[in-house]
């Protein structure tokens, strides 16, 4: 492959955010492709009617990222309505691409910056920069999958899970103690519905003190663990970025002693609130604190734990000692007045903006390759390092074996050390869409194991929902049913069909040999796992289709996301083999010509399409991902052969 249609230009002094692991020389001159305008801190490109920008990883809106506004500051917004300008992530790599050209653009900078792509001006494609540094990467190449693969190369390898995380995993905020654990294992083996994880989210811990584990509601923890692990079932507790304030407790008082914690102005540690109450933010950009946080994790691996999910590191802020103070100090003025309209909006804003407030990223300071940095400077790249203060924890505490490991917050380079999962969705059916079309961005930014909350996280779900939903789930790698606390129960066997959830499950797991076999050659290969189809097709209609996805080299798929339908309409690019599943081993098969089908597909029903000289192996599925054997696979076939699709094998454990 090409690596030399990589140019790398300086604007200012850019904080570096490590996020590029091969050294690009960099060029002198004026920036290339855009108009520079610093006083405004501002770079600009004329779009054409036919260019489209894809990327960004995990945002908002279609795949064509054209005709809205995206600013990269990491944010913990549970409403991802189409009106959000920022999510969890900050990925700043854009693709701009039609007939007559290609390019990649790079931003690499931890600070805030706004991708204005058609939104002030239809066709103008604007960067704007809070402080004008960055390093800009340009990358040519002769296709939109050339041009990815070039900039995965200069990213390094994507983040590998052990193979058994391709299996299914239950969670939801509320499971209280081991029984209700048990009960969700024991209900899915009574549904016959195989399952590989239950997450845990903040009750398993002592009043939500990372690394520890309530004693009471888990005794004897590290047996239970190993009880679960002999039905065949992973225990993967989260991790929160804020560490308790309490005597006593070792995590805060080893923080104090060795100096990791965020840092006010004056010096003191920064008290802030999330879930355990008051709490010190690690300093996951100091190498020491990095370094110690990460050790930590033994704790929970030497308890027989080996997969992990680090929350709320945008970081989250529920409110700061000092701006409750401020705050209450204010309300103090509002006491007994007559509020008018005006001053009641004020009194209404002071309270209603206590949590994530902007004036506290600016309260605290790191240390950053011995600097010291205000936290709003580098604050996409907080999330990253505490997933990265894990990835490399764990290559020294469990070199043999890999981890699990996914976070909410990311950034580019922590695609490295874990995956992404998309932060708090809601079960509504535009969500179910949002999710299929991060899919190929978060391919395009190297976040390979990723998936959204299926069933949606925030507000009560229905069965139909769960179904579409795990029917376009059993293909993404991260796959995983989680519901907040206080919503509808979502569990597959809490609904009726649940025969229909087994086959949906089964059929994910009969797709593994494929999935993990796909997954390997985009991580290894620097390929992308979800494609857009216009990465491969170049015809008109292609570029607008944004609710299909070819995943992997051999197979399209089309899920339905709509309420009340029984089928969808498909738009092929050429010839496919259409594959209707009910089951694993109940399908039918029909050879569609290319151009617009209305399909149908109940309930019940997966859609995939075999791709001209694609081969899908399927296997027999089984109660877990262990029990899934690459021996005996069952090769559906279009205009190919058995023999021609390369499987990947290995133990599914080691590292690589
Ligand atoms: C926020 C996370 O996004 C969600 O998944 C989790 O359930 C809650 N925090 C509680 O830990």
């Amino acid at each position: 492959m090409q690596r030399t249609q990589i140019k790398k230009y300086r604007i200012g002094k850019p904080i570096p955010t490590d996020s590029v692991v091969v050294d690009v020389e960099l060029e002198q001159g004026a920036i290339p492709y855009f108009h520079t305008d610093e006083p405004a801190k501002r770079l600009t490109f004329s779009l054409e009617k036919e260019d489209r920008v894809y990327g960004l990883g995990e945002t908002i809106r279609g795949m064509n990222k054209r005709g809205w506004i995206y600013t990269s500051k990491n944010a913990d917004d549970p409403v991802h309505t189409e009106d959000k300008r920022s999510l969890y992530a900050s990925q700043n790599f854009i693709l701009i691409t039609s007939d007559k050209r290609s390019l990649g653009v790079y931003v690499d900078t931890p600070g805030v910056v706004t991708f204005d792509i058609g939104y002030t001006k239809l066709n103008e494609l604007r960067i704007d920069f809070e402080d004008f540094d960055a390093d800009l990467y340009f990358v040519e190449g002769e296709s939109p999958l050339s041009i990815v693969s070039q900039f995965r190369h200069i990213i390094g390898r994507s983040y590998i899970p052990p193979r058994w995380a391709f299996g299914f995993g239950q969670s939801r905020w509320g499971y209280k103690n081991a029984e209700d654990v048990r009960r969700v294992a024991d209900q899915y083996e009574k549904a016959g519905i195989p399952i590989d994880m239950i997450y845990m989210d903040i009750d398993y811990m002592e009043r939500f003190k990372d690394f520890t584990v309530d004693e009471k509601a888990f005794p004897n923890f590290p047996s239970f663990v190993e009880e679960m692990r002999g039905r065949g079932i992973h225990l993967v507790p989260i991790i929160d970025a804020g560490v308790k304030i309490e005597d006593g407790y070792d995590v805060y008082e080893e923080g104090v002693k060795g100096d990791f914690f965020c840092k006010k102005e004056n010096g003191e540690n920064l008290v802030a609130a999330v879930w355990p109450g008051k709490v010190h933010f690690p300093d996951f950009l100091k190498d020491s604190a990095r370094e110690w946080f990460g050790n930590k994790y033994k704790v929970l691996l030497d308890q027989g734990i080996d997969g992990f999910w680090n929350d709320m590191n945008e970081p989250a802020i529920f409110y700061t000692e000092d701006h409750l103070k401020e705050v209450f100090e204010k309300i103090e003025d509002y006491k007994g007045k007559n509020l008018d309209i005006w001053s009641f909006f004020e009194f209404k804003g002071l309270v209603g903006s206590i949590d994530n407030n902007e004036e506290d990223y600016r309260r605290f300071y790191h240390e950053y390759k011995g600097q010291k940095i205000r936290h709003d400077k580098v604050h996409n790249i907080f999330g990253y390092n505490m997933t990265r203060a894990a990835g490399e924890a764990f290559e020294k505490l469990s070199p043999d074996k890999r981890i699990l490991m996914f976070s909410r917050s990311s950034f580019i380079g922590a695609h490295r050390y874990g995956g992404v999962w998309c932060g708090d969705n809601q079960s509504w059916w535009s969500h179910l869409l949002l999710n299929i079309q991060q899919m190929p961005a978060l391919s395009m930014c190297g976040f390979l194991f990723s998936g959204a909350d299926i069933g949606g996280f925030g507000a009560n779900t229905t069965e139909d929902l769960v179904l579409r939903w795990t029917a376009f789930g059993i293909f993404t790698p991260l796959f995983r049913n989680h519901a907040a606390l206080g919503t509808r129960e979502q569990e597959m066997y809490q609904f009726p069909s649940k025969d229909v959830f087994k086959h949906l499950v089964e059929l994910r797991y009969a797709l593994v040999p494929y999935l993990y076999s796909e997954f390997m050659k985009a991580a290894l290969e620097e390929k992308m796992l979800f494609k857009p189809l216009a990465f491969e097709y170049s015809d008109e209609r292609s570029r607008e289709i944004e609710d299909q996805l070819l995943l992997g080299d051999s197979i399209m798929i089309a899920p339905v996301y709509k309420q009340n339908t029984t089928g969808r309409m498909v738009y092929l690019p050429e010839d496919m083999k259409l594959v209707r599943f009910r089951a694993y081993d109940d399908y039918d098969e029909e050879v569609l010509t290319k151009g617009d089908h209305y399909v149908k597909a109940d309930l019940n029903e997966v859609l995939v399409f075999i791709r001209k000289g694609g081969v899908l192996p399927l296997a027999k599925p089984a109660d877990r991902t262990t029990g899934v054997k690459v021996e005996n696979l069952n090769y559906l076939c279009y205009e190919a052969k058995p023999e021609d699709y390369k499987l990947y094998e290995d133990d599914g454990e080691s590292r690589l």
